[in-house]
């Protein structure tokens, strides 16, 4: 497995300060920005121009996690825009393949990321066309929610088959990750830790994602 990554999500973040927040985590590996459209989630974020003017401002690189509708089309906007990094969600690809090599070929990392109901064996042979596995620990959406214990199957069973084909793939987590559930996702196999409320809701960001790194890694 490879070093853990700490990902702090801007949702929790202060929307009108952006530039701003983005350095209180400049300690922190990706900047993690979720996209939602009120269609794939009951929520609307941000766009690609915005994401455009992040990457220009950030002192870290943005994993860009798109929660919308029909992602086939919109996906690669995001690459163009400068994320280093895009997750689709399997939900709302028709051509995860494609779009993922569109993806790289943008020279973007390419995502894949499953609800907590999609059943990862139907992706298990996509693997080599990505460069990470997102496992959604809540119902996405929203910050702020409870960490569901019921996706740890799942994540055992994505670092297995990533462990089995000996690829380069990350596994990451998001939702509900903070000081009190970060251990049981490393435990299962993840190496990429999404926290927003964990980290933005702290008084010191630099120590939470500190720390956060620290039982990640224990
Ligand atoms: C939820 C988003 C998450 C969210 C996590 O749909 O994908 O990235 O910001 O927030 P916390 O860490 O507060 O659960
Ligand atoms: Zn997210």
């Amino acid at each position: 497995m490879q070093r853990p990554l700490v990902a702090p999500s801007i949702l929790s973040a202060d929307f009108a300060r952006l530039a701003d927040e983005l350095e209180r985590i400049s300690d922190a590996d990706w900047a993690h920005v979720d996209v939602m459209d009120a269609h794939f989630v009951p929520n609307l974020t941000l766009g690609a121009p915005v994401v455009e003017a992040l990457a220009a401002a950030s002192p870290i690189p943005l994993d860009c996690h798109l929660m919308v509708s029909d992602v086939d089309r919109w996906a690669l906007d995001y690459a163009e825009a400068g994320a280093a990094g895009v997750t689709i969600h399997a939900e709302a690809s028709a051509a995860p393949v494609r779009t993922a090599r569109a993806l790289r070929a943008a020279g973007a990392r390419a995502g894949l990321a499953l609800r907590p109901a999609t059943a990862f064996e139907a992706y298990e042979d996509l693997l080599p066309e990505v460069d990470m596995v997102l496992v959604m620990t809540v119902e996405p959406g929203f910050g702020g929610q409870e960490f569901l214990d019921v996706t740890l199957p799942k994540l055992r069973r994505v670092r297995r088959a990533v462990d089995a084909a000996d690829l380069d793939v990350r596994v990451q987590v998001d939702g509900g990750v903070s000081e009190d559930t970060i251990a049981r996702c490393a435990e299962a196999g993840a190496d990429v830790f999404v926290a927003g409320s964990a980290v933005y809701g702290a008084a010191d960001a630099a120590g939470a994602i500190a720390r956060l790194r620290e039982l990640a890694a224990a």
